[in-house]
């Protein structure tokens, strides 16, 4: 309703010229709306490349993703949670950073990507401490995700937004809301939380959301693919047994999101030319922080877009060029550029469980080619 008063009131700043054009379609879009079915409160938003939010007259929230298909929201944490600022801030964050924001990669975002997360560990049965911690665990990220860690970590660091995430949540109310929920503040260490994060290479709902989006979205995996792995996710022996796990239970499709997701390190995450466009940012939003020209606390108060108008006002002639290198020249070619010492290199060898079998077991034991195939893959990536 909100928006039609707005549009009633721009009617009536409009010229008396473009009046008459206006309000036929506006008399349309107002017939139009008495058929907009009862429960729809308003328009789906954008959260990223592959999915939109709704929000429900029922105060309900109808997730679409591409991926996924619908999910609906129904529990007041959730809907509270989704709609604050602090998650919402995430859809101006864009996945891969610099690249995706100059709009040289899809342009994922961080928001699609929390709440993929949080879809997977609800579609298998998690307890709803699970899938907060899930739709959390990226809550500290700031602008340009890890391009930061290139201009702020120290050295053998963890990540920046990992290393400075308790003195941004107390900045936030998340702890409150928690709190008048009663759940568990234990929530922020999304650690503890096995469908949410295990170590590489084993499979957890945050690697397999970011795999997936990506594989997708940069056109590594189908679309069809994809939905077979979601189909085939299961939570081994249960979602609530205390060393429960992420697993698989068809090899074949474990074996097409493993391939997939080697390809999509290689073109993209550990990409040398990817990773030089991160060290070049990195380096003049370094200089401007040291400098004290950027204040660290703005990298988690505006979007990427934002932050890079204030990068372009603070940086001095050279840094100018610099950015202006980047927005100009875009990707560089991946020949010549090596990789370096301290990029990650990524394979995964997800669990697989068939039905009636004790135990799951790595893909790697169930296919032991696969085994062969990623120890080449990480071989030829430490010698490039
Ligand atoms: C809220 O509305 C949606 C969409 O019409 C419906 O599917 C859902 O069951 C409703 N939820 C509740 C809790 O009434």
């Amino acid at each position: 309703m909100t928006e039609w008063r707005l549009r009633f009131l721009n009617l009536s700043h409009a010229p008396s010229s473009t009046a008459h054009i206006l309000f036929p379609i506006i008399l349309l879009r107002l017939l139009l709306s008495i058929h907009v079915g009862p429960t729809e409160m308003s328009s789906p938003t954008s959260a990223g490349v592959l999915q939109t939010h709704q929000l429900m007259e029922n105060h309900s929230i109808l997730i679409r993703d591409e991926i996924y298909g619908e999910e609906l929201v129904h529990e007041p944490v959730l809907v509270e949670l989704l709609q604050s600022p602090e998650v919402q801030r995430l859809q101006g964050i864009c996945q891969h950073g610099v690249t995706g924001f100059l709009g040289l990669t899809p342009r994922v975002t961080r928001l699609e990507h929390s709440v993929g997360a949080f879809i997977l560990v609800r579609r298998v049965g998690a307890t709803i401490e699970e899938q907060v911690a899930a739709l959390l665990h990226d809550i500290s990220h700031t602008t340009l995700s890890h391009v930061i860690d290139h201009a702020l970590s120290k050295p053998g660091e963890g990540s920046y937004h990992e290393v400075h995430k308790t003195r941004y949540l107390e900045t936030t109310r998340l702890p409150n809301i928690l709190a008048r929920h009663g759940i568990n503040q234990n929530v922020f260490d999304e650690e503890l939380f096995p469908l949410v994060e295990m170590l590489s290479p084993q499979l957890c709902a945050d690697r397999l959301d970011y795999a997936l989006r990506d594989a997708v979205s940069f056109g590594k995996l189908a679309m069809e693919d994809a939905r077979r792995v979601v189909g085939s996710l299961k939570a081994f022996p249960s979602a609530t047994a205390t060393r429960r796990l992420l697993v698989l239970d068809n090899p074949h499709v474990a074996l097409i999101l493993s391939r997939a997701y080697i390809t999509t390190d290689k073109d993209v995450w550990s990409s040398p030319a990817h990773i030089d466009m991160y060290q070049r940012t990195g380096q003049v939003i370094g200089e401007l922080v040291e400098a004290g020209s950027v204040d660290d606390k703005v990298l988690w108060q505006v979007s990427d877009a934002e932050f890079w108008t204030l990068l372009r006002q603070a940086a001095n002639p050279e840094q100018l060029r610099a950015i202006e290198r980047l927005e100009e020249e875009g990707i560089p070619e991946d020949n010549g550029l090596r990789l370096p010492h301290c990029a990650k290199i990524r394979t995964l060898d997800p669990d697989v469980w068939q039905g009636g079998e004790k135990q799951s077991a790595p893909l790697s034991i169930v296919l032991p080619t696969w085994g062969s195939e990623r120890q080449q893959y990480i071989l030829s990536r430490s010698q490039h």
